[in-house]
């Protein structure tokens, strides 16, 4: 019957009126996933500045410290050995006799702990990367963890 296939004609137009053409906006958040992994080598690279301006009055340019004064933090067992300990040493200094390389030390080390666990965290993977240093990377959170531990 004309009378039905006019209704369902209007239907189509109407139906093809109505259908919104997409306007084609990026998809949001369709940026692949913003990686939050930790970046050892940016560290390395921030602590670099941060030594300059926090250790190396004591600790020297090439971490060589000053003999029997400072000791060096280029090749020693401290920077090397395991994490927990390195990072007490920026939190709460260092008192007392201790061995570096074979040279004794008695010189306080005052604490750093104002140094926030990010930068505490660059400047140990910028001493534990250079030199001939090698050692694997320190996060911001081993720092928060062992500030809690010693608070
Ligand atoms: C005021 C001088 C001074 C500053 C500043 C200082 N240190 Fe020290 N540091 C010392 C002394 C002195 C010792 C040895 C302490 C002792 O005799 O018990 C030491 C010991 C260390 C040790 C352990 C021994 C070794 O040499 O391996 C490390 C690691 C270290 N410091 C890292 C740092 C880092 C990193 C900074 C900067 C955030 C820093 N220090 C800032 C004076 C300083």
């Amino acid at each position: 019957m004309l009378w039905k296939t006019l209704i369902v004609c209007n239907l189509v137009l109407i139906a093809l009126g109505l259908t919104p053409t997409p306007p084609g906006p990026e998809p949001q958040g369709s940026n692949p996933a913003f990686s939050q992994a930790f970046n050892l080598p940016e560290s390395i690279k921030r602590g670099k500045d941060l030594y300059i301006a926090e250790c190396m009055s004591c600790h020297m340019e090439n971490g060589e410290g000053l003999p029997g004064v400072y000791p060096p933090v280029a090749k020693t067992d401290y920077v090397k050995k395991p994490s927990a300990h390195l990072i007490d040493i920026i939190l709460k200094g260092q008192e007392g006799e201790v061995v570096v390389n074979g040279v004794t030390y008695n010189t306080p080390m005052p604490a750093q702990a104002y140094l926030d666990d990010e930068k505490t965290s660059d400047i140990l993977n910028y001493i534990r990367n250079s030199w001939g240093n090698k050692g694997a990377a320190i996060t911001p959170s081993d720092v928060k963890k062992q500030r809690d531990k010693i608070k």
